[in-house]
């Protein structure tokens, strides 16, 4: 089978190199890429936005299958475009991919749980938007921009003032581009956050493995979102109970609903939750897989990742009956450039790679680089997620930043507690004694 990954960071080359492991594995394509996937794959220089030029790579190479990483494209409507053009795309269709986009359509599609004490508004203007945060007395609260924003549009306001500043950068400054043009402001959930990520094909849903990601910018969970400094997975939050929740509760029947709005959904369905002392509540779809969890999930698959790619876009999830996970842990660390999450400016040479991906049990995912003049150089603010697998948490924690201190780059910024809300043998108890619950069932 010939596989083309659409994208050019980290998720995707997590992508690339899980297909490679696939017995039925033919030529493996990328658009665009990045010098890391192109290490794995043939690379065509064709933007992720270009419907058509996908559509036309897809047909000239002889592609049976396209894996679409980012959001843009989904909106953009390469899915579609590739399906009537006869090729199998995973990944939703332009009518599913709002779920993501729109913070708005998601709360009228009517899947959006919340906690007993949750409540959201939507603003479409920045004075009305100020004036509500003036009303409010409730700290913190949590202030989303109703468009794409490459998971860094929630900002988490601790005062008024905070809130205000934060409405004005979405709505008056243009910080999030149109994304920012209308916005939702709602109350903070008190829990911990897990990420969980379904593969979907309208009407199937496969819940994989739990996974947690660092989205503040610094240690402590301090500082301002970014699209996440690290990730890990399996969580130890994820007892039966909770899966089943997740499962029977929030992703069964939001696929259904989705049907149901004649936006049948199909490809990765995450959800951003938040685990309450009252059960999971949702916090936000994203209708792809999420970077930098897909760089620890998928190197924990040991099931033939293909089969179940192809049968996500081919509606035949149901046949697929079991999903194997390794009972490792998977810790990864992501590089980032000091100016992230503001601008950064790229073209800072990288060193140490080969060498921290030679490490047992180690793979260095590229998320934001190029290659100029022969030299490997960052080209993005997130630019690599170095991922290690170990018997336990600390384990591929210890062998991630063993590995991570080999590479350097000027300015090189990253989070050095990675996994520390689940460090400890509780955790990795509690996480070894579930790997074998609820997690193998295949499809539901
Ligand atoms: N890691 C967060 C996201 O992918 O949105």
């Amino acid at each position: 089978m010939n596989v083309l990954v659409v994208g050019s960071g980290g998720r995707e080359h997590a992508f690339v190199d899980a297909v490679s492991r696939s017995p039925q594995v033919g030529r493996i394509l990328a658009a665009p890429g990045n010098p890391g996937i192109a290490e794995q794959a043939e690379c065509f220089d064709v933007p992720v936005t270009d419907v058509a030029g996908m559509v036309a790579l897809a047909r000239a190479e002889g592609v049976d299958l396209v894996i679409v990483g980012p959001e843009g494209p989904l909106v953009a409507g390469l899915v579609d475009a590739l399906r009537k053009a006869g090729v199998a795309a995973l990944g939703p269709a332009a009518a599913a991919a709002p779920l993501e986009g729109s913070q708005a359509v998601m709360a009228e599609l009517g899947r959006r749980p919340r906690s007993p004490t949750a409540s959201y508004r939507t603003f479409s203007a920045a004075s009305e938007a100020i004036a509500y945060c003036e009303t409010l007395d409730r700290w913190p609260s949590v202030i989303k921009v109703d468009g794409l924003a490459a998971g860094k549009g929630v900002i988490i306001a601790r005062t008024p003032q905070a809130a205000i500043n934060a409405v004005r950068s979405a709505m008056l400054d243009g910080h999030f581009g149109d994304a920012g043009e209308r916005i939702v402001i709602e109350d903070f959930v008190q829990g911990e956050e897990l990420s969980m990520i379904a593969l979907v094909d309208g009407e199937s849903v496969a819940v994989l493995e739990s996974s947690r990601d660092h989205k503040a910018a610094y240690d402590g969970d301090l500082g301002p979102n970014t699209g996440g400094m690290g990730a890990f997975s399996p969580s130890a939050l994820l007892t039966p109970r909770t899966y089943e929740q997740i499962e029977e509760r929030i992703l069964i029947p939001t696929v259904h609903a989705m049907a149901k709005a004649g936006r049948t959904f199909s490809g990765f369905l995450y959800a951003g939750l938040m685990i309450t002392d009252e059960g999971p509540v949702v916090l936000e779809y994203n209708v792809r897989g999420g970077d930098p969890e897909i760089e620890v999930l998928l190197p924990r698959l040991t099931s033939d990742p293909l089969e179940l790619f192809a049968a996500t876009a081919n509606g035949t999830l149901a046949e697929v009956s079991d999903i194997e996970w390794s009972t490792d842990v998977a810790c990864g660390v992501v590089l980032a450039d000091g100016d992230y999450p503001g601008t950064v400016t790229p073209g800072k040479p990288i060193r140490g790679v080969a060498k921290a991906a030679a490490h047992a049990g180690v793979k260095v995912f590229h998320m934001g680089t190029r290659v100029r003049d022969g030299r490997l150089e960052t080209a993005g603010g997130r630019v690599l997620c170095v991922t290690a697998v170990g018997a336990t948490l600390k384990a591929a924690r210890d062998r991630a930043y063993a590995a991570a201190d080999e590479i350097s780059f000027e300015g090189l910024r990253r989070r050095e507690d990675i996994g520390w809300r689940e460090l400890g043998p509780v955790a990795d108890t509690l996480r070894a004694s579930q790997g074998a619950v609820g997690l193998g069932e295949g499809a539901a």
